[in-house]
């Protein structure tokens, strides 16, 4: 009994909190077995579930573009996002997870993609992690609640926290580029690698990234944007705090320099 338990404790930390069927499947001696094309009716199987029919990756592409253009403000876009049906991973999610803070401060944060706490809560970086970048910003005055504005690149949580495929990304990516159009951010701050990779396109990795200042175009603007490492990587490797701190110097500089945080009447809009 007490094997099992830390067994099922041990598959929780690990991130494997959800069971995807009735039954469990042992991998290891399950063997593959591919159904016939065409088996007679009264031979084939009952689907356990409705089969999910996707729109093809250019279909999704294409509706996730045009209702992101479409959204005029914040919660028109949260809307859309939220009437989205062309990214696979909302079918396991239990939220679709948008932001929090306040767009107003023009300082913007983009993560990665949602874990359990945040699948759960419905906000971005709410768990350990979530916890640890309070405390990271903190440290240079910013904070979700007056002055910080925090999304990420997917909104759906993907199952047992794995990379979200490029597909999903794609899905995603239009409504996180229209997001920065609305948010009229003066200042990015990515958190880690797949941040960067879907937000400015370049695979390098973060360590070689981090700490150096790039550009993100919205309409007419240059914003300076500053890749830096993801909290839950420092989480695991707090050695590297160091490395974060210094960005965070260099972007408490920057805001300096450019008078940020604004403080700006509230337009209403914020999440
Ligand atoms: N990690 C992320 O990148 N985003 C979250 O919202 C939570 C953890």
């Amino acid at each position: 009994m007490n094997d099992c338990l830390s067994t099922l404790n041990w598959l929780v930390e690990a991130g494997a909190d959800e069971a995807i069927a009735e039954q469990p499947v042992n991998r290891l001696t399950a063997k593959v077995t591919v159904a016939p094309l065409q088996a007679p009716a009264a031979a084939r199987p009952a689907p356990a579930r409705a089969p999910v029919v996707l729109p093809l990756d250019g279909d999704a592409i294409g509706s996730a573009q045009a209702a992101a253009a479409a959204a005029t403000s914040l919660s028109e876009l949260q809307a859309a996002l939220e009437a989205f049906e062309g990214c696979a991973l909302k079918r396991t999610a239990t939220s679709t997870v948008f932001a929090d803070g306040v767009a107003d401060g023009r300082i913007m944060l983009i993560g990665e993609a949602p874990g359990r706490d945040e699948d759960r809560v419905g906000k971005p970086f709410v768990g350990r992690a979530g916890q640890l970048l309070d405390k990271m910003l903190a440290s240079i005055a910013l904070d979700r609640k007056t002055n910080a504005y925090i999304t990420n690149v997917i909104n759906w949580r993907p199952p047992d926290n794995r990379d979200p495929t490029p597909e999903e990304a794609a899905a995603c990516l239009p409504f996180l580029r229209r997001h920065i159009e609305l948010a009229q951010p003066k200042l990015i701050i990515l958190l880690g690698a797949v941040a960067a990779r879907h937000v400015v396109g370049i695979s390098d990795g973060i360590m070689k990234l981090r700490g150096r200042w790039l550009e993100y175009r919205v309409g007419d603007v240059m914003v300076p944007l500053m890749p830096t490492l993801h909290p839950a990587y420092l989480l695991r490797q707090p050695s590297h705090k160091k490395l974060a701190w210094r960005d965070l110097q260099a972007v408490r500089d920057k805001m300096k320099m450019l008078g940020l945080p604004e403080q700006v009447a509230r337009t209403g809009d914020a999440v």
